[in-house]
């Protein structure tokens, strides 16, 4: 029985009086892309498995060990997404938006699932925000993309965190490096971790991002990635650090970043908080991945993205106590004590409904008591009652519940003078507001 009132473990309810906390988040996300260019698209929650398997690569632990993996009754294996890039590839793909207008650039809010093991940010079905941009082969178009996080971050009041950026190279310099690297850790085969030594010849590059002790300590002395680009990818690297620092990007090489996906080529970068309470979390990733929709079937695209976990900005936010919007307000409560008021109710909460303002009345039979009761409780910020005598005298009397001030309005222009009162009070907190020189 206890299974039907308990989430799923690595599952979080977003409750009322905080999803609209997230909401702001996605939203700002969003609209920040549409300034850059970046159109939503929304693709399935679920995909043939083989999208993943092709895209983030067979061998990587999402595809190993993470995806919820099931056969629908056609009997055809079909995956809830780990992450967004996959399906937009497929998607822009399928629908012929590669073929012209390049760059075409993508962005999108999704859950995402992986059956992880639950820690502090790290959830089973987690929220990214991902902008994708396909078509872009020059490092300007990194630095741009990069710069759209930071503004993301920037929209949303999201300070100390770091940039954290590497070079993992094309598959041709890759090769001879991951040959080096396997030479390097055959010595040392007895220092690393089981999972590590299960890595050796799959993808030696994982050794190099984990976060056991004992294999930090066999990586530092391993050869580093940036030491063996090819030209061309030097020459990349060179002039993304450099449009970087003239956008005023600061950033760190890290040459250990390698991530965890199959699809990255050349610029891989990471946002690391740097919040005591939140250190190393990481609340956004990317890079490049050149070679992704040639393995999908397309033309060669040199395509760039990132993805941002929400909740994880999001408890960066909090953590920080940056500013982030109040629950829609009820601005209007309107106790009825006939039949009669409440026709009327609703028709003067439709009219101030449809200018977007918050109204509320009773609609399950409360006494008069129990309906200040019900509106002191949600907070409304005025109040009024209806009953015969107002009605009959067509006007009432509205309370401003935070100071008790009262004001008797006309019932014919009630929606009108109400909406009045909010405008004259919205103007004077602005000015309020800019006379402490916010
Ligand atoms: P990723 O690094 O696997 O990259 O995930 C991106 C972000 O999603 C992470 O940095 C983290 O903030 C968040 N995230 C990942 N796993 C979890 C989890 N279990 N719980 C909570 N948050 C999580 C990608 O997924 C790539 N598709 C990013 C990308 C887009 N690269 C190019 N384009």
């Amino acid at each position: 029985m206890a299974l039907i009132t308990k989430a799923p473990r690595g599952t979080k309810d977003i409750l009322p009086g905080e999803a609209h906390e997230l909401r702001y988040i996605e939203r700002t996300a969003l609209e920040t892309a549409e300034a850059f260019g970046y159109s939503e698209i929304r693709t399935p929650v679920f995909e043939h498995t083989e999208l993943f398997e092709r895209s983030v690569g067979d061998a990587t632990d999402v595809v190993q060990k993470e995806m919820y993996t099931f056969f629908d009754k056609g009997g055809r294996s079909v995956t809830l997404r780990p992450e967004g890039t996959a399906g937009a590839a497929r998607a822009c793909l399928e629908h012929g938006l590669l073929s012209e207008a390049l760059p075409r650039k993508v962005s999108y809010v999704t859950r995402c699932y992986r059956y992880e093991k639950p820690q502090s940010g790290r959830l089973r079905e987690f929220t990214q925000f991902g902008a994708e941009c396909f078509g872009a082969a020059d490092p300007i178009a990194d630095a741009e993309l990069i710069s759209l996080a930071n503004a993301v971050f920037s929209a949303l009041g999201l300070t100390n965190y770091r940039l954290e950026l590497n070079s993992i190279g094309c598959p041709e310099c890759r090769k001879s490096y991951l040959e080096k690297l396997r030479t390097f850790f055959h010595t040392k085969t007895a220092a690393l971790c089981p999972t590590c030594q299960d890595r050796l010849e799959r993808s030696p590059m994982r050794i190099l991002d984990c976060k056991s002790p004992i294999c930090s300590a066999a990586a530092a002395q391993a050869p580093r990635v940036t030491e063996h680009l090819c030209p061309d990818c030097t020459a990349h690297f060179e002039q993304v650090k450099h449009l970087l620092g003239a956008m005023e990007i600061p950033f760190e090489v890290n040459p250990m970043i390698v991530r965890g996906l199959d699809y990255y080529t050349r610029t891989v970068f990471e946002f690391v908080s740097e919040l005591p309470e939140l250190t190393g979390l990481v609340l956004g990733a990317g890079g490049r991945y050149d070679g992704l929709i040639e393995e999908l079937g397309g033309q060669h695209t040199p395509s760039l993205g990132f993805g941002l976990g929400l909740e994880r900005v999001w408890m960066q936010l909090r953590a920080l106590q940056a500013p982030l919007p109040q629950a829609f307000p009820c601005e209007l409560f309107l106790a009825t004590m006939t039949g009669e008021a409440l026709q009327k109710a609703a028709a003067i909460a439709a009219e101030i409904r449809a200018d977007g303002w918050g109204v509320q009345y009773d609609i399950i039979g409360r006494s008069l008591k129990a309906q200040m009761k019900y509106a002191d409780k949600i907070g409304a910020r005025f109040t009024v009652v209806l009953g015969e005598e107002e009605l009959t005298s067509g006007r009432a009397r509205l309370k401003n519940m935070s100071t008790g001030a009262e004001e008797v309005l006309s019932l014919s222009e009630f929606g009108e003078a109400f909406e009045r009162i909010l405008l004259r009070l919205a103007q004077e907190e602005l000015e309020e507001a800019l006379a402490g020189g916010f």
